[in-house]
């Protein structure tokens, strides 16, 4: 594989100051960039590394991750396409600053290729916080996901994601072993206050 394929992705990389606290990988919703999340991450992990990759897919002028035939109806085989380029684009970042395996914070399309990326290449992250996520494949491949820390924060009122999907999800990481906690939170698709009181706190017991 050609490294330059690999890892071309724009992104910003911020050194951190806690060791102890592994870096986190931000990966923004549709219509973000790579600036969206760093206020967030900066805020529920104070002193982490932060790596925030830019989606590399276009809906007319808003990037994403991945490409969708239409809402909630996701092309598969560019979302495992994407996913893999992803995770060498991760790993990559990891040998150049020097990185353990990061935690994935991703915001709704952010959060489903952090899905993806755990079920396809469980080895590249120690974790996800999973916010506003739907399970993103129709028959989700088997990993191994023991040892695996994950959150799924839901919005109670989300007009995008379906509660039953978030469930589907959550129930699909458990089952291949990872540790999931998944709450609900009486909000709509946007995050809010209490998502951000749970993700600091969900962190600071890793
Ligand atoms: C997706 O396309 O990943 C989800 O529908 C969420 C979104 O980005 O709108």
């Amino acid at each position: 594989m050609d490294a330059t394929e690999t890892t071309d992705f724009i992104h910003v990389f911020e050194p951190g100051s806690d060791a102890g606290r592994p870096p986190l990988l931000l990966l923004h919703g549709t219509g973000g960039d790579e600036q969206d999340l760093l206020g967030l991450g900066r805020t529920v992990a104070p002193g982490a590394s932060l790596l925030s990759p830019r989606g590399k897919v276009l809906e007319g002028a808003m990037p994403r991750f991945f490409r969708r035939l239409s809402e909630g109806v996701f092309d598969e085989d560019d979302l495992r396409r994407r996913t893999h380029e992803l995770a060498d684009f991760v790993i990559w970042a990891r040998e150049r600053h020097g990185l353990e395996a990061p935690v994935a914070i991703g915001f709704s399309n952010g959060a489903n290729i952090a899905a993806s990326l755990l079920l396809l290449r469980p080895q590249v992250l120690a974790g996800a916080a999973l916010l506003r996520a739907m399970s993103p494949f129709a028959k989700p491949p088997q990993a191994d996901l023991t040892a695996k820390r994950v959150l799924i924060l839901s919005g109670a009122m989300d007009p995008i994601i379906q509660a039953e999907d978030a469930e589907r999800l959550a129930r699909t990481l458990s089952e291949n072993g990872a540790s999931v906690d998944h709450r609900v939170l009486p909000a709509g698709h946007g995050l809010s206050q209490p998502d951000i009181g749970l993700l600091r706190a969900w962190l600071d017991q890793a």
